[in-house]
């Protein structure tokens, strides 16, 4: 039996979690969502200083929970790359003494393969093929899982990603922050059809995303209705906005999955929070007679048990040869 600690701090969530063999044991996620609220997004340099306020504390809690001590664990596993460098360095070097003081192995993560693996955790894993949707504020991409050690990048986003396009919606509409449940919720009361906004298609050959074209296309139609008529009519600007970029994600799971290459779908990311992603791609998957998993709204959004998950098809690394090791902003290869 294999039992990690994991540790997560690529964004702005602060995260630790102890699982064993894939079954969770503790998973611990202390968000900065309020910190970031009134600057309308993240802010790298005040996630960094969040992260090292509360990391030894979540870890505390995470094997407390778990009845676990640090003399317990067989690894450490934590988030390597991609994300906020400033914010990833915290987890990354708070992983690295742990194990270090303990003369623990230390096994790097890919966090994009940490959504993809919270497919495998227990009680419900879903086993490899299948194709997994991943839509954050930092990524959006389509991944061909083949197994559980990597994907196969099918698409990913041009420009913005599909939930940073939910946060500058949420923005310019005067609604709060993170944008993707704002917007979820003033969409409840709206019209989706009331205005026309555009579902770009990337002209290429893969299965690739752009959200800009439709931030622009929010942005001049706030211009042109001025303040109050955006307050006015805000709930069917919300919903509008909601469809056209539910849309094109499920424009593209579409194509994906219409050569029968895949028999199951799985939705990560925040943005697979969004109920009219999850009935939309339910609708699709029900039509084609594919599997979907729908994993809870917790492991969807940045954690550490996922990063525990993603560790066991990783070779980790001994003492003392990970302690020259450093994180990454842009994803390693
Ligand atoms: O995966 P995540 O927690 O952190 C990143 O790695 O970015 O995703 C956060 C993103 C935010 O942009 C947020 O607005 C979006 O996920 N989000 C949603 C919903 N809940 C969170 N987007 C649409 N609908 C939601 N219900
Ligand atoms: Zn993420």
């Amino acid at each position: 039996m294999t039992t990690l600690l994991a540790i997560e701090t690529s964004c702005d969530d602060t995260c630790a979690a102890v699982v064993r063999e894939d079954h969770i044991v503790s998973n611990v996620i202390s968000s900065q969502a309020s910190f970031h609220e009134s600057f309308g997004g993240v802010v790298p340099e005040v996630a960094s200083r969040h992260h090292i306020r509360l990391i030894n504390g979540v870890v505390a809690v995470a094997l407390d929970r778990a009845g676990e001590t640090l003399d317990d664990l067989d690894a450490i596993a934590v988030t390597r790359s991609p994300g906020l460098i400033g914010a990833l360095l915290v987890g990354f070097a708070t992983a690295k003494s742990l194990a270090a003081a303990k003369r623990l192995p230390l096994i790097p993560v890919d966090h994009l393969q940490g959504h993809v693996a919270a497919n495998f955790l227990h009680p419900d894993p879903l086993d490899p093929p299948f194709c997994c949707l991943i839509a954050s504020g930092g990524h959006t991409l389509l991944a061909g899982v083949e197994d559980h050690a990597g994907y196969e990048v099918l698409g990913s986003t041009l420009d913005d990603a599909a939930g940073e396009a939910f946060d500058k919606a949420a923005r310019l509409l005067g609604l709060g922050y993170p944008g993707g449940p704002a917007i979820q919720e003033e969409a409840e009361s709206g019209d989706p059809g009331a205005f026309d906004l555009p579902v770009s298609r990337p002209d290429s050959s893969r299965l690739d995303f752009s959200f800009s074209g439709l931030k622009t296309a929010l942005s001049y139609l706030v211009r042109d209705l001025g303040p109050e008529e955006t307050q006015r009519q805000r709930a069917d600007l919300a919903a509008s906005f909601q469809r056209a970029a539910v849309d094109q994600l499920v424009d593209r799971l579409s194509v994906a999955t219409a050569d029968g290459r895949w028999r199951a779908v799985a939705l990560g990311g925040g943005v697979a929070a969004n109920a009219e992603l999850r009935i939309r791609t339910s609708e699709l998957c029900a039509e084609r007679g594919l599997e979907l998993k729908l994993v809870p709204i917790e492991l969807c959004t940045d954690n550490a048990a996922m990063i525990a998950a993603a560790a066991r098809s990783v070779e980790p690394i001994p003492y003392p040869e990970y302690l020259a090791l450093d994180a990454s902003a842009e994803k390693v290869r």
